[in-house]
């Protein structure tokens, strides 16, 4: 008898302990690293209060906040279970204090998300997004966004506010200067290859963080080029302008989308249940969560659809944003709007779950620090500086080259003018994240550095960026006359652009062209060196000048790529990503306008009616002869496949980068459509006397068919054209 006692007990202290041991695993289930992300998820989510759920989809800031239009919260008791932080920060020490927190104080331990604005590098500043797309080379912006990565995750970013993908075609918008262009392809492809670059093939990885595509969607519609107001975009203009950035940018794995601030025909994009909810997350299958843009939640009582706050933090959330920024509408409303039934508890708990999916992507529950670097390990990498150089270089556009004024002989005398000559600060552009001024390779660096020996500099700034002061004019002039040749560096303080920062006209201010008319009375050849967020106005320039070189802002690493294509020893290979208009007054301007129908009236009575410089406009120092497009077949069905080539020979005497652009057009079908539409692009070598064949596999589906008022692509029994510049073959697709 006491034998079998002693069995029992034995038999029942193994079975606690089996079951302790059991409770215990399943108790720390979301904390184990075997476990799918997915398990981890539910797991974590079944162990939260309604209070700990709210308090995941709020953001607040950490640290110091340098961009004036967001007033940051003072750094003080940050919650432990803040679901994130705009991280102010270039050191991981503070990120690490209260990551400490969270993990060791708060009862489940979630770790905090950390977030930033790194838009076009981080200390190593590469040039603006803008400018970026003038390069068509989508590899080389997605080395340069894994280099922002590093930088920023090793500094304790998780996460970063890019790309910005939104079509804009109105410069005086200053946030043109932050997308890629008037393009909804050239968008779609920068906007994937940053996201690729950002994310790397795992956000985990300690040397990648989680992008946001932003701003969704329509953004750069903004009526008049004003910042924050309302856009009109009927459903066709929203689907073939405006969505297929997104849509590809999801489909390149996107983490996470910040919802937009404009009101999108009457209904503001926080508070759109089609474009977050229908679109994003029902058709697209978005699993990650959309973050507000900053104060965008409360702002929708201004724009007219809450009475108050709590009604803002309803609209919002119902329509699909997960992660309040700023506003604290969500930790005051959400848990009593769940409470009242207003907003649904299945609602909240998807919303927590796509918070919780992204944290656990990023890996922070199994590494929730930084580990430390010293500035030196993290910033400036001599790898970081070259592919910031090479991409300067390939942004660069040569609008102007009457006469192959460049590039400048050896032995010349070189008067190098104008306030941007010796900037390093307007190198950077906006949004410079913890670019330093000091990192900045000037234009004037630059020259010397090129010319060393070769040519004497001499230098007179001439003015400012604006004002009326022309007391330097007179030296300017002497310096230019002592010289053979005139640079003028001109152009756009960094503040002129980025965020809230519309100008009424694309134009330099008058004082600087006033200069270059002063320096034209040297009678010297004048090259324009022009610096700047967006399209200029250059007509009366263009006049007044030999050559003109569009260097936009380049960053810190923009100074000898510059000097390197004046000397000849680059050849220029960028083409514009967005139209120069001949002037403001042409605004919206873009290449793929819809078609008229009175192709020859409907002109402007008292300046030319097509732009300055049209989209893919740039020149370089060799010819590029272009053959017929040739296509496999002329007749195909709606399922077949086609392949279009060109041969582009190098007759120049100069090896170069040449671009090739695809464009189709359909003359005729059920929606009207534009002139053209840029379906591929693609840059290649071409050596000295080579010939390169480029090749478009044509999809028609994808590639001639067009989308519809809901989304839908169809392709239509008819005729299309495939053109390259002024080459173009007729096909004919049947049913
Ligand atoms: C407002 C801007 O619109 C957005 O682009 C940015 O990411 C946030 N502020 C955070 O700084």
């Amino acid at each position: 008898m006491k034998k079998i006692r002693v069995i029992y007990l034995f038999t029942l202290i193994l079975s606690s302990v089996n079951i302790w041991a059991q409770y215990q695993k399943d108790a720390l289930l979301y904390k184990d690293p075997n476990q799918s992300v997915e398990r981890r998820v539910e797991d974590l989510l079944s162990r939260m209060t309604l209070e700990e759920k709210v308090m995941q989809l709020n953001q607040y800031t950490l640290g110091r906040n340098d961009n004036a239009n967001n007033m940051a919260d003072p750094i003080n008791d940050i919650p432990a279970e803040i679901g994130s932080l705009i991280y102010f920060s270039s050191n991981p020490d503070l990120r690490n204090q209260v990551q400490k927190k969270a993990v060791e104080t708060s009862r489940l331990g979630i770790p905090i998300l950390f977030g930033y604005d790194v838009i076009h590098g981080y200390r190593t500043v590469y040039p603006i997004s803008l400018a970026q797309a003038c390069s068509w080379n989508p590899t080389l912006v997605q080395q340069a966004c894994a280099v922002a990565a590093q930088e920023a995750r090793m500094s304790g970013v998780d996460w970063t506010f890019s790309p910005m993908v939104d079509v804009a075609r109105d410069g005086r918008w200053g946030r043109v200067s932050e997308g890629y262009g008037e393009d909804p392809y050239t968008n779609a492809v920068f906007g994937a290859a940053s996201i690729k670059g950002y994310q790397g093939n795992d956000i985990s990885g300690s040397k990648n963080v989680a992008a946001c595509l932003k701003h969704y969607v329509g953004y750069g519609a903004s009526e008049a080029g004003r910042d924050y107001v309302y856009t009109e975009i009927s459903r066709q203009t929203l689907w073939d302008t405006y969505m297929l950035p997104y849509e590809e940018g999801v489909k390149a794995g996107a983490a996470t989308l910040m919802s937009c601030f404009n009101d999108i025909s009457g209904t503001p994009g926080t508070a759109n249940h089609y474009i977050l909810t229908e679109i994003l997350k029902k058709r697209w299958g978005h699993d990650g969560f959309v973050v507000s843009d900053w104060g965008a939640i409360e702002q929708l009582r201004s724009q007219g659809v809450a009475k108050d706050r709590k009604e803002a933090a309803m609209k919002a959330f119902n329509a699909g944003v997960e992660m309040d920024m700023m506003n604290q509408c969500y930790n005051n409303h959400l848990a009593t709007l769940v409470k009242e039934g207003k907003v649904s508890e299945e609602l909240l708990n998807d919303a927590v779950k796509r918070v919780l999916r992204v944290k656990f992507r990023l890996g922070l529950f199994d590494n929730p620090y930084t580990p430390s670097s010293t500035e030196k390990e993290r910033f400036l990498l001599p790898e970081s500086l070259k592919i910031a150089e090479k991409l300067a270089e390939e942004s660069i556009v040569l609008l102007k080259n009457e006469d192959n004024v460049l590039p400048l002989k050896n032995g010349s005398k070189i008067a190098v003018v104008g306030p941007m000559a010796k900037s390093q600060w307007h190198l950077l552009g906006s949004w410079r994240a913890h670019g330093n001024a000091e990192d900045a390779v000037t234009i004037y660096a630059g020259l010397e550095n090129e010319f060393k020996n070769r040519a004497r500099l001499l230098y007179a700034s001439g003015c400012d960026f604006d004002g009326e002061d022309k007391s330097g004019f007179e030296e300017a002039k002497a310096t230019a006359r002592d010289a053979d040749v005139i640079i003028a560096c001109l152009g756009e303080k960094a503040q002129w652009s980025g965020e809230n920062a519309s100008r009424s006209t694309i134009a330099l201010p008058s004082i600087q062209e006033e200069l270059v008319a002063a320096l034209k009375e040297t009678g010297k050849p004048i090259i324009l060196l022009l610096s700047s967020g967006r399209p200029l106005e250059l007509n009366r320039l263009e006049k007044l000048s030999d050559a003109m070189l569009q260097v936009w802002q380049p960053g810190i690493a923009g100074g000898n790529p510059i000097a390197g294509i004046i000397a000849g020893r680059i050849n220029p290979s960028g083409k514009l990503s967005i139209t120069f208009p001949y002037s403001t007054g042409q605004i919206p301007i873009y290449y793929n306008q819809r078609k008229s129908g009175r192709t020859h009236q409907g002109k402007y009575q008292d300046i030319p009616s097509t732009p300055l410089y049209g989209f893919a406009h740039g020149l370089s120092y060799t010819n590029y002869e272009y053959g017929d497009i040739k296509i496999s077949s002329e007749k195909i069905r709606k399922k077949d496949k086609l392949t279009a080539e060109i041969a582009v020979t190098n007759t120049g005497g100069m090896d170069g980068m040449e671009t090739v652009h695809w464009f189709i057009y359909d003359p005729v079908s059920t929606t009207s459509r534009p002139v053209k539409e840029l379906k591929l692009f693609e840059k290649q070598l071409i050596r000295e006397g080579e010939t390169k064949v480029f090749r478009f596999e044509i999809d028609p589906l994808r590639d001639l068919g067009f989308i519809d008022g809901n989304g839908d692509r169809f392709v239509e029994a008819g005729e299309y054209y495939v053109m390259v510049n002024d080459k173009k073959v007729k096909l004919e697709v049947e049913d």
